[in-house]
């Protein structure tokens, strides 16, 4: 049984705390007292080594041990390594003990190969569907990234790694990222974009944060004095440091004295010049001791003043588990008409495989989140496995324009289609894979699947109805060419080195889907709003979220446009029942929280796990506010028949809008509702409770 400590040993562990905190302020001051100027600004900027992404110096002199920095959210970047599933896959499971565990084993293979910092994870919403970067997110939801990235933070620095979160802040477009600013108004920025990065500050206790490229409202993320140092530092109370993006500073006295602390990857603005600013008196010594302070301070809460950097062991296959379970949990079905999946392997003689890339795994997106893996399995290969020789498998690579049957190359394209439909008929299953190629650096020009890849889904649909799409996807993708023709649709995301081992537990039933999807799939484009060019990709350098707090599923819910897949939707091979939702009461002042219960039943006749959501709505505010927003989730595993209780607690945020002009969040009174879902659009039961002031 575990013993509650006393009132008297409380007080010792918060007096304990309290000396712990001032005896690391007095060793940092006492080291800043011994540092020459040129020490300090030594610390406040990177140089370039070899090998390293980012790197400051150590100064033996003084102790003071070095900062290597390494991507990224999806791996560690430094040599060859594990390939984890995309972070929205890890979004997509909805599970905060998974996301503690993918952050514990980042933090893990961090340290292991001599690294001290991992610059992760990135917390950007999914603002536009094109965005390069989108796999690298957590969604669309501001709530659902807080919970996934403070989770994965708290594992990464269990590690005694830093956690650097980034890019701060709305940075969610590639286009233009150098220089376009981000037009937001303060409602927004706190409700939708910000979020995520003040849970990581507040919660999880980050110790680093990393500015972004673009300029926010007119100043750039690394010199922006409202976000650095009145939200940030100011408000939030950060006490760790904030690095640029690598090359996104762009001044020395203004980013200094506005708030960033050191500069990535080299000292163009923090080297020299910025020792010369001092000198001249354009910035303070003490402005520049804060700096360092903050440096110092992380370090030796992480304590690397007694654990120097060391190169060690490092379990792959402990990393590849977390690896495999994570894009297990974070697959969605999308999509099962007459129960085509789980395939049964006793149930037909023969199976096509068709896709571009079918024989390899999609280890992950393109950019500084890219990883070499040392091993991959694809899903060609693991489905062969499965079969062994009970079954005929056949493959087809369709690579357009690679048609070596057909000797004219006019009609090759269309040969290849009639091949793909030709095998799809001949065989009793077809499995047809498509994935697209998201990037750093670049927008999708389109969110149709690239390279004919549609026109072969649908050629091998309407040859088979027995066909199962499996979509390897950053982010969305249209379907709308083939979806009510095809029985059975999983999103896979990018899973990782064993995509394909992955992909085959889901298909041959060995898994149980249970992910569901942290971004809205629309019918088409137009129905996702932020198509003119003032909102993106922006005119003359501005990017106008004139769209407000309206993004991903608010945007849909306020306009009352069906998506294609709604928010939060995701399909089980078991099926669940919900009842007896409680409140803790029906009343409550402005200011107080809320206790909700509700039961879940697994009523179907296989083990699953289902994630149960809890909307909140404000039934009438004076400002124009989402028709729901998610303020809670939990998800259960359930044996077939087991029922159990999901509890969530909403606090006053849950309930609160930010008013600008009070500087503050507000809780009105009056009604709200409570609706518990098991997708945005699949709302099971609801609940009205009354606030008063
Ligand atoms: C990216 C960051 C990354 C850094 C270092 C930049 O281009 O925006 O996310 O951490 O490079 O590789």
């Amino acid at each position: 049984m575990s013993q509650q400590p006393s009132p008297i040993s409380f007080l010792v562990l918060s007096v304990a705390r309290e000396s712990a905190q001032s005896s690391t302020e007095q060793k940092v001051d006492a080291l800043i007292a011994r540092m020459t100027l040129e020490e300090k600004i030594q610390m406040v900027h990177g140089v370039r080594r070899r090998g390293f992404i980012g790197y400051v110096p150590a100064i033996p002199r003084l102790g003071i041990p070095e900062l290597a920095l390494t991507d990224g959210p999806a791996g560690v970047r430094h040599g060859p390594g594990t390939a984890f599933p995309a972070p929205v896959a890890l979004a997509a499971t909805w599970d905060r003990s998974l996301a503690h565990e993918y952050g514990a084993a980042l933090g893990a293979e961090t340290k292991a190969k001599g690294q001290n910092v991992l610059l992760g994870p990135m917390v950007n919403i999914v603002r536009v569907p094109e965005g390069g970067r989108n796999f690298e997110t957590f969604g669309e939801d501001p709530y659902l990234t807080a919970q996934i990235a403070t989770a994965e933070i708290r594992g990464i620095q269990s590690q005694g790694v830093i956690g650097e979160v980034k890019h701060y802040a709305a940075n969610n477009q590639e286009k233009e990222r150098l220089n376009v600013s981000a037009e937001v108004d303060e409602r927004t920025l706190r409700e939708i974009y910000l979020p995520a990065f003040e849970a990581a500050v507040k919660e999880a206790k980050v110790g680093s944060v990393m500015a972004a490229y673009n300029k926010v409202n007119g100043s750039f993320s690394s010199e922006n004095a409202h976000l650095l140092k009145d939200i940030l530092k100011g408000e939030w109370g950060f006490d760790g440091f904030v690095v640029s993006d690598w090359g996104a500073t762009h001044s020395s006295v203004g980013a200094a004295n506005n708030g960033l602390d050191i500069e990535m990857p080299t000292g163009e603005f923090f080297g020299d010049k910025l020792l010369a600013a001092v000198k001249q008196g354009q910035v303070n010594q003490t402005t520049i001791d804060d700096k360092v302070r903050r440096i110092l301070r992380v370090m030796m809460r992480f304590g690397f003043f007694e654990r120097p950097s060391q190169v060690g062991p490092i379990d792959y296959t402990a990393q590849a588990q977390v690896a495999r379970r994570v894009a297990e949990a974070g697959v969605v079905l999308l999509k099962n008409e007459g129960n085509v999946l789980p395939l049964d392997i006793s149930n037909f003689k023969s199976i096509a495989v068709i896709g571009p890339y079918a024989d390899r795994a999609t280890s992950g997106g393109g950019g500084s989140a890219r990883i070499s893996p040392l091993n991959t399995v694809g899903p060609l290969g693991a489905i062969a496995e499965r079969i062994g020789n009970k079954a005929t498998l056949r493959f087809l690579k369709f690579v357009p324009g690679n048609d070596l049957s057909k000797s004219d190359p006019a009609t090759s394209g269309a040969g290849l289609l009639d091949d793909a439909a030709q095998l799809a008929k001949d065989c009793e299953i077809a499995i047809v894979f498509a994935r697209d190629f998201e990037t750093e650096g670049a927008d999708r020009v389109s969110i149709a699947l690239p390279e004919e890849q549609d026109e072969m889904i649908s050629a091998v649909v309407n040859a088979n109805r027995r066909t199962v799409v499996v979509l390897n996807t950053g982010c969305v993708v249209l379907v709308n060419r083939w979806v009510s023709t095809a029985p059975a649709i999983v999103q896979g995301w990018y899973p990782g080195q064993d995509d394909g081992t992955v992909i085959a537990d889901v298909l041959f039933g060995t898994v149980n889907p249970s992910g569901k999807l942290p971004i809205t799939f629309p019918r088409a484009r137009q129905d996702l709003g932020i198509a003119n060019p003032e909102q993106y990709p922006g005119v003359s350098g501005l990017g106008h979220y004139s769209e407000g707090v309206f993004v991903g599923y608010r945007h849909f819910d306020k306009n009352t446009i069906t998506p294609q897949f709604a928010f939060g939707h995701g399909l089980s091979y078991t099926t669940f029942e919900y009842s007896n939702l409680k409140l803790s009461r029906s009343r409550i002042r402005a200011g107080e929280s809320l206790a909700v219960e509700v039961q879940v039943k697994n009523s179907g006749g296989r083990e699953g796990a289902e994630v149960i959501q809890l909307y909140v709505q404000d039934v009438k505010a004076s400002v124009a506010r989402p028709v729901r927003e998610l303020k809670g989730f939990e998800k259960l595993m359930l044996r077939p028949g087991q029922m159990k209780v999901a509890r969530m607690t909403l606090e006053a945020r849950s309930m609160a809008f930010y008013d600008p002009t009070r500087k503050q969040w507000v809780v009105e009174p009056g009604q709200f509702k409570v609706l518990i879902a098991s997708s945005s659009r699949d709302v099971r039961l609801s609940a009205e409770f009354e606030v008063f002031s």
